[in-house]
């Protein structure tokens, strides 16, 4: 009940701040007086066009940021080669913003990453997750295990029966809030799972609860090592994720 509200004020603000706010100063000149209605419909526009500019310029500076801040972690392009640290290339810049506001407020809680998250503004959960939305998915993540083939014709039967496919897609590529999980690093999805499980990771909504709920423990291990591994060059076409 609280966390939903105060993800809700969350959404509210960041919503205020990019789209509410511009367009509140544009459409209140209701009041009588033509003459301040056009005085602040001229202001209101060049606050959208030096808005614009400063969307530009600090596009890159999120790049520049990440390039400094992130990388030393999370890996170069996001391709993290790091035990422990997940993959950020090909991750969904809604998904990105929901655990950056997470941490941030001490939720999700990782000594690593609650540090970094501390100090963001709302502006920077936008713009690192925007930023982050522009990686390009990893061709092939590297892996601490090699793939088992009967682990993963298992962790496909699992994949199905517990609908984890509905979600995150035939693909795992996900999509919005609904994170990519094909080719995440291994070590990190099995931590993930079963920290889902036991309530040490929150969620940002329910789903993950629900959807493990029914799922054996021991099952959760054979998902991580599919997911970690599938075959993502074979299955999603750089076209077909092109942009997410
Ligand atoms: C000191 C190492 C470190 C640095 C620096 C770091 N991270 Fe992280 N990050 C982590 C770890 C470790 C996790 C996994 C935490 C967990 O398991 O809950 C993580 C998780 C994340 C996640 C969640 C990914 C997912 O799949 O749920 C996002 C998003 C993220 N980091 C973004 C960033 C951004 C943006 C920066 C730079 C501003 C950054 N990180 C800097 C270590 C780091
Ligand atoms: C009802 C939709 C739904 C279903 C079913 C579902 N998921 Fe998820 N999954 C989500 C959402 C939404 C998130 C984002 C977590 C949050 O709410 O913070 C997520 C997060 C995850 C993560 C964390 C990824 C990361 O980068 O930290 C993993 C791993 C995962 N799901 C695996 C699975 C597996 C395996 C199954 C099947 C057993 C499954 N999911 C079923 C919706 C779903």
């Amino acid at each position: 009940m609280r966390r939903r509200r105060s993800l809700a004020l969350c959404t509210a603000a960041l919503a205020c701040a990019a789209v509410v706010c511009a367009a509140a100063a544009q459409t209140t000149p209701k009041k009588p007086g033509a003459q301040s209605a056009r005085g602040r419909a001229a202001a209101a526009s060049a606050a959208a066009a030096s808005a614009a500019a400063a969307a530009a310029a600090t596009a890159a500076d999120y790049a520049q940021r990440f390039a400094t801040v992130c990388v030393a972690c999370h890996g170069p392009g996001g391709r993290s080669e790091q035990t422990g640290v997940p993959v950020l290339a090909g991750q969904h810049s809604f998904y990105v913003i929901t655990q950056l506001f997470l941490f941030r407020e001490g939720r999700r809680d990782n000594p690593a990453m609650t540090a970094v998250a501390k100090t963001m503004t709302d502006a920077d959960l936008r713009g690192f997750s925007d930023y982050i939305g522009t990686l390009p998915p990893a061709a092939a993540a590297s892996q601490p295990t090699a793939a088992d083939p009967q682990r993963m014709a298992n962790g496909r039967a699992l994949a199905q029966l517990h609908k984890c496919v509905f979600c995150h897609g035939a693909d795992f590529a996900g999509g919005q809030q609904v994170p990519r999980i094909a080719g995440q690093r291994e070590e990190y999805l099995r931590d993930t799972l079963h920290g889902f499980r036991t309530g040490k990771r929150p969620g940002y909504t329910q789903a993950m609860i629900g959807a493990l709920a029914i799922v054996p423990p021991e099952d959760l291990d054979t998902l991580a090592h599919y997911a970690a591994h599938f075959p993502a060059a074979a299955a999603s076409a750089p076209a077909a994720t092109a942009g997410k």
